[in-house]
């Protein structure tokens, strides 16, 4: 039975090799296809693999219709939206991913953005503090307790709204919960996103939101592009000149964004939250681990679909 890595953004080696020890260990076969160029070779590979790690690869009906052997595909990581889930429940596939493994790594990202920003991009002029302004978390799950988590660290009052996140956790984290995104973008000096890529969320962050925050406000987007809407965006941190947006996922509108806003808008040039030797290590090893439980004693903790 072949376990393929199948990531067009490679794991660390440390990671690879981790993954193949743990494949190798159980008898099963290891293969690896990374920095792939094309659809096709994928198409290719998944023929005969039973399992399937991915990162934010594009799992879509197609590709789960070439593998004709698949039990189960892993996605090395938190969102699982670059996955066809109803074509994989359809062929009876099991589709996991390994929550909180990269969590901290994207957390600590988006201080290296914001610390980027408010010193101005280290360009020498005099910049602003993190501490004492406030953090607002949209949605309060893995990630978004480590970025509170750092906050404190900053000196930063921290408040989150999370509609499916009980009471207790935000009691339990020392952060103040709000009712609402409206009351959360309004009473934050920063927002960071961290909600995923649902049909509720997509497109839901626009000009009524963004417009609505804090004077010198920071909308820090390390989740999903597409719960942007990305015209009113633009739009309205042209009207606002005051705020900002940094993001891991560039704007699909990248070059112009660049154009109007200048400094005030930052992208990563790929996204990188994850990217690191420590959340590939992490993610990819839990999801080797999740491969073995699942084929040998039909182990489904972390299956999505
Ligand atoms: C996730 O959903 O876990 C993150 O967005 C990381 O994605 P990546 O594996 O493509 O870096």
């Amino acid at each position: 039975m072949k376990v393929l890595i199948a990531t067009e953004k490679p794991f660390s080696p440390i990671a690879v090799e981790g993954i193949k020890k743990i494949v190798e260990e159980a008898g099963l076969e290891f293969a690896l296809l990374e920095k792939y160029e094309s659809k096709a070779q994928l198409l290719q590979e998944v023929a005969d693999a039973t399992a399937l790690i991915v990162r934010s690869d594009k799992i879509d009906a197609e590709v789960l219709a070439a593998a004709k052997e698949l039990r189960i595909v892993v996605r090395a990581g938190a969102g699982y939206d670059n996955i066809d889930l109803a074509a994989a429940t359809e062929k009876g596939i099991c589709v996991m991913n390994t929550p909180g493994q990269n969590a901290n790594a994207v957390a600590e990202l988006v201080f290296a953005m914001l610390l980027f920003a408010v010193r101005n991009r280290f360009n020498g002029k005099a910049g602003t503090e993190l501490g004492g302004k406030t953090l607002g978390l949209d949605a309060f799950g893995n990630v978004g307790r480590n970025v509170a988590r750092i906050a404190k660290g900053f000196g930063m009052p921290v408040v989150a709204y999370d509609a499916y996140c009980p009471a207790e956790v935000f009691e339990a984290n020392g952060v103040k919960q709000v009712e609402s995104p409206e009351a959360l973008f309004r009473e934050a000096d920063v927002v960071s996103l961290h909600i995923p890529s649902t049909p509720e969320t997509r497109g839901s962050i626009g000009r009524a939101l963004v417009g609505s925050m804090r004077k010198g406000g920071i909308l820090v987007n390390t989740a999903r592009q597409d719960v942007i809407n990305e015209p009113e965006l633009l739009e309205v941190l042209q009207e606002r000149t005051d705020l900002r947006y940094l993001t891991d996922i560039a704007l699909s509108c990248d070059a112009e964004a660049r154009e109007l806003l200048g400094d005030r808008y930052f992208a990563t040039p790929k996204k990188m939250g994850a990217q690191t030797a420590e959340a590939n290590v992490n993610a990819g090893l839990a999801a080797a681990r999740q491969i073995v439980g699942f084929l040998r004693d039909g182990i489904t903790k972390f299956q999505v679909n």
